[in-house]
């Protein structure tokens, strides 16, 4: 550090004459990414060559002298972070190389170089950018939440709802800064009712960068089971497809130039992936293959997603259904063999009035059988009677 203010002093009291002075330059740099800080002098030998990071001690960055690199006095948070394009030095190229960029990389730093003919000094100003990579839209019992995050600068987030707006009956949206200094977004947009043809459009942007995800709810759609149904997505060229379901299980995934991966669960139950994304899928039976099915396209600028609500019919050889099935079945019995007792003791009770007269085979009546419910009611009454009404 002395070493180096007394090269800095030095140039400031001998030199000032000769020293050049360029304006900075700005350099954007992508969060956690490298970067190239740029300097250029004139070559010549003898060279030494600064880099000091503008802030409070004017910490040491980078030096080189006697051709080599000399980081004795190097800030510990550069460490292992700046090279030097050695073999392009004596050419005059003194731009630095700074990896794993991090936000307390930003400020001002100078190039100081130094040769036997004159000294130069030139001020780079670094801004970190962490642009908005991705953006996730979900509807969830009629709230849709849209959310992204390890963005730089911090991020602003606003809603389009088309064709009805005035179904949102709240809107909300919460920023939270990570370890890192990187921003968090999420908002939550709940609507008025069961929305089922809307579309949601969120947008994400800073200073820097933008990125949308749009979400189109489908109309709900219903299949009987074991049978095919084709879910719709328009994906219109684009090779970038995943659909999942219920939100986070992943069953396929299509990209530009990669084989399409199908989760091994699903696999049984995929038939067919069209060219524009639409999903042939074999639904078994409602308790697999009910929930929501979401296409997701990503493009160079936004995420369109394809919500949509599967319905699948009831099976009245299902499982579930078996046991109305029985419990129908034993009502159905139950009156049957009401009928049945009914008819049984009609025919005594008549056996009883007819023995006299001995003409059993007339004792049928004929409306027995168009009203058994009737005379299952009479069944309870008319009994009574016959024990007292006999003689
Ligand atoms: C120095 O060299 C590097 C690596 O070739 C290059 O990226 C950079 O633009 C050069 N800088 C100048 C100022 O010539
Ligand atoms: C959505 O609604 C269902 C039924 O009303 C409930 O069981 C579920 O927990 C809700 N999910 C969320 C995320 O609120
Ligand atoms: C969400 O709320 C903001 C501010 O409260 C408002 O300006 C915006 O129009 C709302 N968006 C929707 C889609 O309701
Ligand atoms: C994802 O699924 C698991 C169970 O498989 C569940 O516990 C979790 O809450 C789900 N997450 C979301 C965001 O729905």
């Amino acid at each position: 550090m002395t070493e180096l203010n007394g090269v800095l002093v030095r140039t400031a009291v001998f030199l000032m004459v000769e020293v050049l002075v360029q304006g900075d330059t700005q350099v954007g740099c992508v969060f956690g990414g490298s970067c190239v800080l740029p300097c250029h002098f004139q070559p010549n030998s003898d060279t030494i060559l600064h880099w000091v990071r503008m802030k409070g001690n004017n910490d040491q960055v980078h030096s080189y002298y006697d051709e080599l690199d000399q980081l004795g006095h190097q800030d510990p948070l550069y460490k292992g972070r700046t090279s030097l394009f050695h073999d392009q030095i004596s050419g005059g190229n003194a731009s630095l190389r700074l990896a794993r960029v991090n936000l307390q990389d930003q400020g001002r730093y100078l190039c100081y170089a130094s040769t036997s003919e004159y000294n130069q000094e030139t001020f780079v100003t670094l801004i970190v950018r962490a642009a908005v990579s991705r953006v996730d839209i979900v509807l969830v019992n009629n709230t849709v939440t849209c959310k992204s995050g390890g963005i730089f600068p911090r991020p602003q987030l606003t809603w389009s709802v088309s064709p009805h707006p005035a179904t949102v009956l709240q809107n909300t949206t919460e920023v939270h800064e990570d370890d890192q200094g990187l921003y968090d977004i999420s908002g939550v947009l709940t609507t008025v009712y069961s929305d089922t043809e809307s579309t949601y459009c969120c947008s994400v942007q800073n200073e820097d960068c933008a990125r949308k995800a749009r979400m189109r709810l489908h109309p709900p759609m219903q299949s009987a089971p074991k049978s095919e149904v084709l879910l719709p997505c328009d994906a219109s060229g684009l090779d970038d497809i995943t659909w999942t379901f219920n939100h986070n299980q992943t069953i396929l995934r299509r990209q530009a130039g990669q084989e399409e991966v199908v989760e091994t669960e699903w696999q049984q139950h995929i038939r067919d992936l069209s060219e524009s994304g639409s999903l042939l899928l074999y639904v078994s039976s409602s308790a697999q293959s009910e929930g929501t099915y979401r296409c997701t396209l990503r493009y160079a600028d936004k995420e369109d997603v394809t919500h949509i609500e599967l319905k699948i019919l009831q099976d009245p050889f299902e499982e579930g259904s078996l046991v109305a099935l029985g419990v129908i079945f034993v009502v159905m019995l139950a009156v049957i063999s009401g009928i049945v007792i009914f008819i049984i003791r009609r025919i005594k009770f008549k056996q009883k009035k007819t023995t006299k007269t001995s003409e059993p085979k007339e004792m049928i009546p004929g409306e027995t059988s168009l009203f058994p419910l009737m005379y299952l009611w009479y069944e309870t009454t008319e009994p009574q009677i016959e024990e007292t009404g006999t003689p």
